[in-house]
């Protein structure tokens, strides 16, 4: 529990009354914001402290526990203090908020209160139902969210977790899949001789009929006729709208999964199982689902958010070097977008990150993802700030592209790619020198790699230039100010076509 705990809800949730008794229960500070005065009493009679009306402010909670003076508080929040989206953005960064939801009378002034609050109630961690309940029962849910410190991305009704941890898929899955008509476990045939059997066993266990549907492996069934084959296998398992769909793998099964799940019936809850250490950082996150058309990457597609993302580090044991290596591309990536402690651990220990540390890999995905759900909830369906995760992808995809998608993995050719925008913003004036040498260094020590064949960049640029069609004549490149703050330049593509050009000189 090293995050403050935010208790959120409408004055009669008894936010007090249950963080006074989570608070005696931790040992934790308890801090009351709630200006509700039957409640003031309980809290206090708790161990905590009390604030005035004058200091009920998020920042007067969070303050003491970042500057290390105070360990994580519990505390009851007021019942409009996250009402506005940029705070409560920074209370689900910062801290594990949850919603404790009870019906206020029809009719009252507090039920229209909660109405009108309820997208700012529905961005939690988690909601615990409180009508009718012992305080004791509800204490130990809040409990267990607070223990499993997930991290949330914010989507107003359609908000989910992601865990990460060691063995937890038998754990999580039961809670992460709630109360389907049945579960169809979609994998591929790399995945499924290795995972798919103890996935199915733990969705058995928790009750629910599960039918498996193994697809080929590889980039190239990424299509609508796997599309098509998933569909005709859930008609037959007469899957409806309460079923869940489950994508067990790397990010083409999950892509696959949640494109399918998107569609079904016009849209089914789905859950994210990577078992790739890209499909944990970047892929089962965020809710972009796609096929290939023809040569056109994730042509055809759908915002579509999971239910729930179970990351659960022990599977990764099982991925191929190669993949692992690729990964830590878009690790280094995040970490330019929104982390450079990220970096800095990367650096000092980057011998066990490449011997696959696996407390030191959870903490990546950890960091990785806090980074990716700060920026999908602030943006979900990339009308801008979105986009700044594909730094490095514009000229790497150009490279995967021109490799033939087999020459060079994805992240292989994200790690070129960011080699060629920090040598392009080095000459522009955006970036750095010494940022554009700590972070091509640390590509290479990492096991990735960063020397640019001038061929290969060459006939890249063609292709870039011949998207110039679909992109429009500017592009939006993301580039680095500095270690962990990233900006969008819209360039002209011929700018970018000769920048490139240039770098094979
Ligand atoms: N992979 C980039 C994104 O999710 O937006």
């Amino acid at each position: 529990m090293q995050r403050p705990l935010l208790l959120n809800g409408c004055s009669t949730s008894a936010k007090s009354l249950v963080g006074a008794s989570v608070a005696r229960t931790t040992g934790r500070p308890f801090v009351d914001l709630d200006a509700s005065r039957d409640v003031a009493s309980v809290s206090e009679q708790s161990a905590g402290m009390r604030y005035g009306a004058e200091e009920r402010s998020l920042e007067t909670v969070l303050g003491p526990w970042r500057s290390g003076s105070s360990p994580a508080p519990v505390v009851a929040l007021r019942s409009d203090t996250l009402v506005v989206r940029s705070t409560r953005l920074v209370a689900l960064d910062e801290a594990v908020v949850v919603t404790l939801d009870v019906a206020p009378a029809p009719g009252s002034a507090e039920a229209l209160a909660t109405e009108l609050r309820s997208p700012g109630y529905a961005e939690a961690h988690a909601r615990v139902a409180v009508a009718g309940r012992e305080t004791g029962s509800v204490c130990s849910d809040v409990l267990r969210v607070w223990e499993r410190d997930p991290i949330v991305v914010a989507a107003a009704e359609r908000s989910y977790t992601v865990d990460i941890g060691a063995h937890s898929v038998g754990s999580r899955l039961s809670d992460a899949l709630g109360s389907p008509s049945m579960v169809l476990l979609v994998s591929d045939s790399n995945v499924e001789p290795l995972h798919g059997a103890a996935v199915r066993q733990a969705i058995e266990a928790a009750g629910h009929h599960c039918v498996s549907v193994t697809l080929p492996a590889g980039e190239e069934h990424k299509n609508l006729d796997t599309m098509r084959g998933i569909w005709e296998q859930a008609l037959v398992a007469r899957a409806d709208r309460r079923s869940v769909f489950v994508g067990l793998g790397g990010g083409v099964v999950t892509d696959v999964t949640g494109f399918a799940a998107a569609a079904w019936m016009r849209g089914v809850r789905w859950v994210a199982l990577p078992t790739t250490l890209l499909g944990m950082v970047d892929a089962s996150v965020g809710g972009k689902t796609a096929v290939d058309l023809l040569s056109a990457k994730n042509a055809v597609g759908a915002f579509w958010q999971p239910h729930a993302v179970v990351c659960d580090v022990s599977l990764l044991v099982t991925e191929p070097q190669r993949g692992y290596t690729g990964a830590l591309a878009e690790v280094v990536k995040t970490g330019l977008i929104g982390d450079p402690v990220l970096l800095d651990l990367l650096e000092s220990r980057a011998g066990d990150v490449r011997a696959h540390d696996a407390r030191l890999v959870s903490e990546l995905v950890r960091r990785s993802l806090r980074v990716k759900a700060r920026v999908v909830s602030l943006d979900e369906c990339e009308s801008g700030h979105r986009a700044t995760l594909n730094l490095g992808h514009t000229v790497g995809h150009a490279l995967e592209a021109e490799a033939g998608y087999t020459g060079l993995s994805h992240g292989e050719a994200v790690s070129l790619g960011l080699v060629a925008v920090l040598r392009i913003g080095q000459k522009q004036g955006w970036t750095p020198a010494p940022v554009v040498e700590r972070t091509i260094a640390l590509l290479g020590a990492l096991g990735l790699p960063v020397a640019l064949d001038r061929g290969a960049l060459g006939r890249a640029v063609a292709l870039i230039a011949h998207d110039k069609k679909r992109a429009g004549k500017t592009v939006k490149l993301a580039v680095v100010r500095e270690a962990g703050q990233v900006a969008l330049v819209p360039v002209p593509v011929d700018d970018l076509c000769a920048w490139c050009v240039d770098l094979t000189r």
